[in-house]
């Protein structure tokens, strides 16, 4: 099995599982339903996703401050978003669950020593010794008690009313940030708007997205033990419902036809998303299709494509057209972090800003040219002012690097940085729109509007 871990105390291995059964679920299936709605509104051309987060959580970012921050900033890319596009929102937190990481390699050497990757906090631990090298199934445990602190804390953060409009003045992080005053200036804007015109108005898709709504939850599918254990019938679904988060993302690494983790998604009702990589050929997409969606509803999978900026422009449109030739119902989104990751010569990986926003611009294009809608943005975000990602506004250089560099995985736009992406999006997808407009066209997927048909999966 792909990313399989081998836990050497099989004893104990099997105690923590039947302790994860015996648990309460995190998540209710009833959000996971209507979070399958929204995603459907997103594939046609109705809403729009916005999810973000961490590469890998860390146990020891479990604290209010953090979270709260987390929330603020993905809160803020919602409301760029919803006041750039016109559109209501859904907004999904990489968060409260993303402790495991995938890995190419399955070993690291330093000098003289070799030992298991890092492979996420539920795994094994980051420092490089042989002890904290070692799986632990107790982490499973302790990660099922970290994501449900977080949730209790951002269900609570949400029951203050935070996501509600007239508490815009809330949503700034805390400390100064490069782009604070931007946020600022159009949470002014819309605040005036609204004083002025008595009315929602132009702002109708914010008050959608902004009546009491929550953030939702999701991570990668990748320790099928942990999933497993929190995977429960359900009566409303008619189905089994993994309920330790709402969304689940099948990894490039793992998408194989005959693999473990598309057999284990194929018997659960989440919404689903399948990364998509440039090695994945059209034709093995649309199975993979045929598979976890056999009843082609909408809502149920969010293609998440990652194929780097180089090659996305050649890549997406192929894998566009197969989707619409075998009339697959599915959401698009673009994960431009991904396909970008460079190492510098001291071993240390980034990303650049520019090539991020080449790949999100390049896919937006691309699918406004095919009469599809790109309906997502997948991304790696924090709300911290860290020197991860080179480039953008900011001028993050290689050499600044260094200076607060904090993942223990793939670097991640930092605040100025992930504002100014959503920015930059929305005003492309403006300059698209006014294209539209002047030679009299519409702006919607090449698909007439189908009724949302909410079932198993
Ligand atoms: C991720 O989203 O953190 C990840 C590892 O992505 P991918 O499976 O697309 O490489
Ligand atoms: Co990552």
């Amino acid at each position: 099995m792909q990313q399989l871990v081998d836990y050497p105390d099989a004893v104990e291995f099997q105690r923590v599982l039947t302790q994860l059964e015996q648990r309460p679920a995190l998540v209710h299936p009833s959000e996971i339903t209507k979070l399958r709605q929204q995603i459907a509104e997103a594939g046609q051309g109705r809403r729009f996703i916005v999810q973000a987060g961490e590469c890998a959580e860390r146990f020891i970012d479990c604290q209010s401050e953090i979270i709260t921050e987390k929330m603020k900033i993905l809160l803020q890319l919602c409301l760029l978003a919803a006041h750039g596009l016109k559109k209501p929102v859904v907004a999904i937190g990489r968060i409260a669950g993303q402790f495991g990481k995938p890995r190419s390699d399955e070993i690291e050497k330093r000098e003289s020593q070799t030992l298991p990757s890092y492979r996420g906090d539920i795994i094994n631990g980051f420092e490089f010794s042989p002890a904290a090298r070692r799986p632990d199934p107790h982490r499973m445990l302790d990660a099922y008690q970290y994501a449900c602190a977080t949730l209790n804390w951002m269900r609570a953060v949400g029951e203050s009313g935070l996501s509600a409009l007239s508490q815009l003045k809330r949503w700034k992080l805390s400390g100064e940030h490069a782009q604070t005053r931007l946020f600022q200036d159009i949470a002014e804007r819309i605040e005036e708007s609204i004083a002025v015109l008595g009315a929602w108005g132009d702002y109708a898709p914010l008050s959608a997205f902004l009546s009491r709504n929550p953030i939702f939850t999701s991570h990668e599918a990748l320790l099928l033990p942990y999933e497993s254990a929190l995977t429960r019938w359900s009566e409303d679904e008619g189905s089994y419902v993994n309920l330790g988060t709402h969304f689940l993302w099948l990894g490039e690494r793992t998408r194989q036809l005959d693999g473990a983790h598309v057999e284990y998604l194929k018997g659960i009702a989440n919404p689903l998303g399948i990364k998509v990589g440039p090695s994945t050929a059209p034709d093995e997409l649309v199975a993979l299709l045929r598979q976890l969606n056999p009843n082609n509803e909408w809502g149920r999978i969010t293609l998440i494509t990652r194929l780097g900026q180089s090659k996305a422009a050649e890549l997406l449109p192929p894998l566009v057209r197969a989707v619409q030739k075998a009339k697959q119902n599915v959401t698009w989104a673009c994960d431009p972090m991904h396909g970008n990751i460079v190492r510098m010569s001291d071993g240390v990986k980034t990303r650049y800003f520019d090539s991020i926003m080449a790949e999100v611009l390049v896919s937006q294009k691309a699918h406004h040219e095919m009469g599809s809608w790109l309906g997502g943005l997948h991304l790696e975000i924090t709300a911290e002012d860290v020197t991860e990602c080179v480039g953008g506004e900011v001028g993050v250089t290689e050499s600044q690097l260094a200076l607060n560099y904090q993942s223990y995985c793939d670097p991640r736009l930092n605040y100025a940085q992930s504002l100014e992406l959503m920015i930059r999006f929305c005003d492309a997808f403006k300059g698209l729109a006014h294209c539209e407009a002047a030679s009299g066209g519409v702006i919607l997927p090449h698909r007439s509007v189908e009724p949302v048909v909410v079932g198993s999966g």
